[in-house]
């Protein structure tokens, strides 16, 4: 088969070569895959900043995959030949509280992922694919998605009528702006650029605030909530913001800290989350049963991810390069048809 591998880190050592097709073992299958879609996480991973202790050899990168069923291997009984099936980046995270060792059983490293024409995944891991997506709008699913569900339903248990204020318009923010909106919920959303802003407020966003033009956001949405707070902020920046978000936030409020756009090291003033008691959740993307949970909301609601460019297989470098730049949407990579 053909498969993207990385060799050392940066983009030019990520490079297409010819590898032999993988043999599903025992409670494994082989997916031919279809379409894979890119996250942050993936291209900290080619930078050498997310994990580099855990690097194998060539690794295949990219967690997230979409594709069909080719071969199951002994004893598989869940998938057989011909099912649509998604990746789930936590493999061997199915339900509960979360292991220790969770991260060594992440897909795209520190185990291959689907840049590549076929991937293994195991079959109590794999999750079906559902009905009204295509394999590249499923292939947005797993990371971007689950997490704003997790988030929001999982841990955040958000009720219709409570707010949410949901960071800048990346993947994990676009999904929380649909999810939210569809729980019945009023969203304040951020964005560095007044056209993104509109773009969410079509996709049911109440409040808009642009956080270059007001450096002072987690005051105007607390005017916006007369001066309580949000229920629910999804925090994909991180750094020195946290402190912001800990204002923005109602009293007993909840904050899903996701993200490290802004920084990996958060100085925390401690007397406000102190006096206003609010709580900080640190967020992994989410198990298996919550992945499938949220497929069966979205499929009911009909919610479809905002892509914004699909690749072709040979131009996986375009794609990372677009997402560095940033993207209104997810970026996908078309693998085979
Ligand atoms: N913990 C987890 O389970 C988990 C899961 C998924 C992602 N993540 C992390 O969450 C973060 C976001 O991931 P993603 O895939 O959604 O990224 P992405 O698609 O690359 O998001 C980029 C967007 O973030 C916004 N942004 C950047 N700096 C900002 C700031 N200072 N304030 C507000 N918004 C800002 C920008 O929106 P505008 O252009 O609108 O300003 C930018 O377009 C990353 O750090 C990623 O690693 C964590």
């Amino acid at each position: 088969m053909r498969a993207w591998q990385l060799e050392d880190f940066g983009l030019d050592n990520l490079v297409l070569k010819e590898t032999p097709t993988p043999k599903p073992g025992p409670g494994e299958i082989l997916v031919k895959v279809t379409a894979v879609s890119l996250n942050y996480r993936d291209k900290a991973i080619v930078d050498g900043a997310y994990d580099p202790d855990k690097m194998p050899k060539n690794l295949i990168p990219v967690s997230d995959a979409a594709g069909v069923v080719a071969e199951v291997g002994p004893g598989v009984t869940e998938f057989k030949p011909g099912d649509r099936v998604m990746s789930h980046l936590y493999s061997h995270w199915l339900d509960g509280a979360p292991a220790r060792d969770e991260p060594d059983y992440c897909l795209g490293l520190p185990l291959n992922g689907g840049l590549a024409e076929y991937m293994i995944l195991e079959a109590s891991s794999a999750v079906p694919t559902p009905a009204h997506l295509t394999d590249e709008q499923a292939s947005t699913l797993p990371i971007a998605a689950l997490t704003a569900w997790f988030a929001l339903v999982e841990y955040g248990r958000l009720e219709a009528g409570q707010t949410v204020l949901v960071q800048g318009t990346g993947g994990v923010s676009l999904f929380a702006v649909q999810l939210a909106n569809a729980l019945g919920a009023r969203v304040i959303a951020t964005s560095s650029s007044d056209e993104k802003l509109q773009r969410v407020a079509e996709m049911g966003a109440q409040e808009l605030i642009n956080y270059r033009t007001t450096p002072d956001w987690a005051e105007r949405a607390r005017e916006l909530t007369d001066g309580q707070g949000v229920d629910q902020v999804i925090e994909v920046v991180g750094g020195d913001g946290i402190n912001q978000s800990v204002h923005a936030t109602r009293a007993a409020g909840h904050i899903s800290l996701i993200g490290f756009l802004g920084g990996q090291v958060a100085p925390l003033d401690v007397l406000p989350l102190l006096f206003s008691q609010v709580q900080i959740r640190g967020i992994a993307v989410g198990h298996r049963r919550a992945f499938l949970e949220m497929n069966e909301f979205i499929e009911k609601q009909g919610i479809e991810p905002v892509i914004d460019t699909v690749y072709g297989f040979e131009d996986a470098h375009q794609a990372y390069e677009h997402l560095a730049r940033g993207a209104f949407g997810k970026i996908v990579i078309r693998v085979t048809d």
